[in-house]
């Protein structure tokens, strides 16, 4: 059915890489960046499979009969409380309906079709333009193109103030696009009180639980650890669960107490995974190829505040679309298990030679950043994009570390980014 709105997915391109070329933190922008020409229905001639739909861009889109039948947004096809279709078409909807008229009306902004059992279905243009130009990324994310970093990225991190994000609409936005987009923001001026990574959760929805904790957790040295996290040892790069079928979408943690700047080590790392996977693939496709069609094994035996528990998940280390879009980047050298996939045996050091490779990749200074996170920051990753870690340190006399952190998933994340732009107005 895509190739059917061929002709608007140039439009719908423009929309994404205007969107991109907005390097500003300022929410200011954003009235602009999704006001949009509103859509006006020129004339329609009824086809024999397709309804043809001229607009007032000069675009013409055909659309099928099944599909506008199917996506009738009356009160008898579709609940208008609830928001979800009321009916199967697979048994109301003859596979070959043919509309019996259509109507526009003088303004050019409702469409009415009637079916031959007389039942009329009425469509706003602006419903018609936003859901019939084709879906260019066939997923839930935001309408922001993906902005790939390197080893320069600390200067040019997208920051926002904390009290500023908790407060105005427009910045939550567009820090939750900066997300998406970059994989990596940093909330300044949070201050150095308890509970402000609740704050901010509560702010949008809620924190995910996981075997470590069922919100907000606690990161600071501690005997008898159950993670590596709350050692001094370094941390190499990795993504957060990936002992988890369904890891988790975002890490937040908020620095409450820092080393000093003068101490040694202890400072975090972050690189963009899909920028390193991207170089992979450039360099090396033999290796980009072990990576992404072979499983790695993540496993996580413990007892921690919900009790025991014994994890084991199994991930690409590089997950690619259908289309070739690199969707996930799975890296935990710490969780990774001892198990390989049978069908790898017989390439088991061609395997680890692109292993080390991408590894040896993703910890180059031309990919990682790394900085002192300062007491009263707070960094929000994209944890299937984005992996973190840290050098190692030695606490010294009258010092520690000591942070909140948590996770959220996306499907919240991107459903609040929804919400905040039907509030304000903005539209694609
Ligand atoms: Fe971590």
């Amino acid at each position: 059915m895509y190739s059917l709105f061929s002709k608007f997915r140039q439009t719908a391109r423009l929309h994404f890489l205007r969107f991109s070329s907005v390097a500003t933190n300022s929410s200011s922008s954003l009235t602009h960046r999704f006001s949009s020409p509103s859509l006006r229905i020129t004339s329609v001639q009824l086809k024999e499979k397709k309804l043809s739909i001229q607009w007032n861009n000069s675009n013409t889109v055909d659309l099928p009969y099944v599909f506008l039948r199917d996506n009738c947004q009356e009160p008898e096809s579709f609940d208008q409380v609830a928001r979800q279709r009321l009916f199967n078409p697979a048994f109301t909807v003859d596979l070959n309906i043919r509309a019996t008229d259509a109507q526009v009306n003088e303004d050019g902004k409702q469409l009415t079709i009637t079916w031959p059992d007389g039942h009329h279905s009425r469509y706003k243009s602006t419903w018609l333009g936003r859901h019939c130009i084709g879906n260019t990324t066939m997923s839930g994310r935001l309408p922001v193109e993906t902005v790939h970093w390197e080893g320069d990225y600390y200067d040019k991190m997208p920051r926002f103030d904390f009290e500023m994000l908790l407060e105005d609409d427009r910045c939550l936005l567009e820090c939750l696009l900066k997300v998406e987009s970059h994989g990596l923001v940093l909330l300044e001026n949070v201050g150095t009180q308890l509970n402000q990574v609740k704050r901010f959760c509560d702010r949008i929805y809620y924190p995910k639980p996981s075997i470590y904790g069922r919100g907000v957790m606690t990161v600071e040295n501690k005997p008898n650890a159950s993670s590596l996290a709350y050692l001094s040892v370094e941390l190499s790069l990795h993504n957060e669960l990936p002992q988890y079928d369904y890891s988790c979408g975002l890490h937040i943690l908020h620095f409450i107490h820092q080393l000093s700047d003068s101490a040694a080590g202890g400072k975090t790392r972050f690189c963009d995974g899909f920028r390193v996977a991207e170089v992979l693939r450039e360099k090396n496709r033999a290796a980009f190829d072990l990576l992404s069609q072979y499983p790695v094994q993540f496993v996580d035996v413990g007892s921690d505040l919900v009790g025991d528990y014994d994890m084991e998940a199994w991930h690409n280390t590089i997950r690619v679309s259908s289309s070739g879009e690199i969707t996930e980047v799975n890296y935990n050298n710490h969780c990774r298990g001892p198990r390989i996939p049978s069908i790898l045996v017989d390439k088991i050091y061609e395997w680890y030679a692109a292993y080390y490779e991408f590894s040896h990749l993703l910890h180059s200074p031309d990919y990682m950043i790394e900085f002192r996170v300062q007491p009263g920051q707070m960094t929000m990753i994209n944890n299937r994009r984005v992996l973190h870690g840290r050098s190692a340190f030695k606490l010294q006399d009258n010092e520690y570390r000591y942070g909140e952190v948590c996770y959220m998933d996306w499907d919240e994340i991107r459903s609040k980014a929804r919400v905040l732009m039907k509030k304000l107005s903005l539209t694609l």
